[in-house]
């Protein structure tokens, strides 16, 4: 596996160096004829596809997959990738991106001596500009605070969307009632009056799938979308191309591409120090946060999160703050897959699963101090189950 990641560290080097210069590769990877993985399978469906579905599951994946040009109305006139898949692309289209494909935030915390306030325009710092606007976004001189985060992977994002709020909530403990030292909160984010958890992004900053289609829309490749009510999404930029640059119709090919983009599979090692591991995550309190699985609407989504924000950066953290996400809260990652999206954390601190469950602190200390307890070989067995989800 290690041998694995470092094939794919190498092609994410080489992706850096091309992209300094110029944004990703104009070419679509994934044609209309690109051949479909079985179901199940990474880069596949979730279930077997009638053919209507598949053909709109396959228009998804095209757009999807689609670079961007500036007479498409690429940037606003900002943008940190002419596609999702520029970010979203191993080990198969719809995963994680390296280091390089971080998106970057910014804002004033006096160097760590005041809370956390934002800047004009926001909190994003976009990596390019386009060519015929020249000229780069301006970072505001009292920027004192900036934030790396990963680009998650995809798989499976329709069964977290389907997951019930009720289950979510009632997971949370705001006052520690059960004095273990982990409280979890649930994300709220109001939508046109009214209030919905976010279950979405690091902070958990947004509650549905196709609401994040529309924002990345426009966050990330500065396509501007119809309004829907929802208050995601750039409706409409000045750079001369007329708004909105992407149909309804087309938004939604993207959202079913993602609602039926099959979770990642089990590694499914028979190795009894797998199945000894899951005693042992469930033992140490890993569960608390790393739930094995929440119920929705087609059963149980077996995704290793509670979906909640906790804080286990410790109190020297400094990064973004958002209404409902304090700085240091992020939403508990999801575990499925883990093994194929090194590296981890919001920011990529960590390398391997051992560093990462080193690097917790706060809320996750007394669960962390329980793992350093166990013998070598029982935290190796437990790291073993991690990686085979
Ligand atoms: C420049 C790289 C980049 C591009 C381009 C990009 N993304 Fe992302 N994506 C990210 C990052 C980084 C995050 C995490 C953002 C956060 O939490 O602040 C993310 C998060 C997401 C999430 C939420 C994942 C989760 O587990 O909660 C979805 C869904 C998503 N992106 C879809 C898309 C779609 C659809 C597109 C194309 C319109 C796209 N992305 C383009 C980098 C990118
Ligand atoms: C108090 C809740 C909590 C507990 C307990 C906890 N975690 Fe986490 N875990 C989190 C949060 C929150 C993050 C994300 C932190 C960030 O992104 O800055 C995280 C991140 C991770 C990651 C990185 C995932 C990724 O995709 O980046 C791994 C792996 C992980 N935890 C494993 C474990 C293991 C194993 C245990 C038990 C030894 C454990 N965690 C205990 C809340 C918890």
């Amino acid at each position: 596996m290690k041998r694995i990641l470092g094939v794919i560290i190498t092609v994410a080097v080489v992706v850096v160096v091309l992209s300094e210069s110029e944004p990703r590769g104009r070419g679509e990877i994934i044609g209309d004829n690109t051949p479909v993985p079985a179901v199940g399978e990474l880069g596949g469906p979730d279930r077997v596809l009638s053919p209507p579905e598949l053909t709109t599951w396959i228009e998804g994946r095209r757009l999807f997959d689609h670079d961007f040009h500036m007479d498409e109305g690429l940037g606003s006139p900002e943008y940190n990738g002419d596609s999702c898949r520029a970010c979203h692309q191993f080990p198969a289209i719809g995963g994680h991106g390296g280091l390089d494909l971080n998106v970057s935030r910014f804002g004033d915390d006096g160097f760590g001596t005041q809370p956390f306030m934002n800047l004009p325009g926001g909190q994003a710092a976009s990596k390019f500009r386009r060519v015929d606007i020249g000229g780069r976004e301006e970072i505001p001189m009292n920027a004192t605070v900036f934030e790396q985060r990963q680009t998650p992977p995809l798989f499976g994002l329709g069964q977290v969307d389907s997951i019930f709020e009720t289950a979510i909530l009632a997971g949370q403990d705001p006052t520690d009632a059960d004095g273990d030292g982990i409280f979890g909160v649930a994300r709220m984010v109001s939508v046109a009056g009214l209030v919905e958890v976010g279950r979405f992004g690091w902070k958990n900053q947004v509650p549905r799938l196709a609401d994040f289609v529309r924002d990345a829309m426009g966050g990330e490749c500065g396509i501007t979308v119809p309004d829907n009510g929802r208050g995601f999404g750039i409706l409409m930029d000045d750079d001369g191309t007329p708004d909105p640059e992407l149909t309804t119709q087309d938004l939604n090919k993207i959202a079913f591409f993602l609602q039926h983009l099959a979770p990642p599979p089990r590694a499914g090692s028979t190795d009894p120090a797998v199945a000894l591991g899951e005693t042992l995550f469930a033992q140490v309190g890993c569960v608390k946060c790393h739930k094995p699985s929440l119920p929705g609407l087609e059963g149980d989504v077996p995704l290793y999160s509670d979906l909640l924000l906790h804080n286990v950066l410790g109190p020297s953290f400094r990064g973004m703050a958002e209404p409902g996400a304090d700085v240091g809260m992020y939403g508990t990652p999801p575990l499925w897959g883990a093994r194929l999206s090194a590296p981890y954390f919001h920011d990529g601190r960590a390398e391997t699963i051992a560093d990462a469950i080193g690097m917790h602190q706060g809320e996750a200390a007394g669960v962390i101090a329980a793992f350093n307890l166990l013998s070598p070989s029982d935290q190796q067995a437990l790291i073993d189950f991690v990686m085979d989800l």
